[in-house]
């Protein structure tokens, strides 16, 4: 039973572990390439980007006190920030959003997911 428990706790530790890590990766990653244009804590504005505290969960396109362009407003109207469309959007911007402000392509799958496992830290 005991060892059973014990197991069980280091499978859940195991498990925590890599995403624990890819968010640290991934603060790192956005400090260099994101921070020039966005701030990521609750008490700050918003940059030459919107501030992307509590993205996830959050209708996409729309930041208040923050103009959007039209396009990538209007791209991405209706849609809420989850894992899948910001590894989209982290892919390259203006396959989800074209004519969108923000022109990046990230062709790494696993700094991808550190930046988005970091992003859902911001809460
Ligand atoms: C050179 C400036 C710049 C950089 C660097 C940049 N962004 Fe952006 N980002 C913008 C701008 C500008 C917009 C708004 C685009 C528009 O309105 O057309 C935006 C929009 C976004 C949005 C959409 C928000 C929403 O609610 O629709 C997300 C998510 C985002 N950026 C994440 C990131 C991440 C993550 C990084 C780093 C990997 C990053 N950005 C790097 C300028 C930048």
């Amino acid at each position: 039973m005991k060892a059973a428990l014990l197991s069980a706790l280091g499978t859940l530790l195991l498990a925590a572990a890599p995403a624990w890590a890819d968010a640290q990766l991934g603060e790192r990653l956005a400090r260099a390439s994101c921070a020039q244009c966005h701030n990521f804590a609750k008490a700050e504005g918003h940059g030459v980007g919107p501030n992307l505290f509590g993205l996830l969960g959050r209708p996409a396109g729309v930041a208040p006190g923050f103009e959007f362009s039209k396009p990538h407003a209007d791209a991405l109207k209706g849609k809420t920030w989850d894992a899948a469309l910001l590894d989209r959007w982290l892919t390259d911007t203006q396959s989800v959003a074209p004519g969108s402000g923000m022109v990046y392509f990230q062709d790494d799958p696993a700094k991808r997911a550190a930046l988005i496992e970091y992003l859902q830290t911001l809460k």
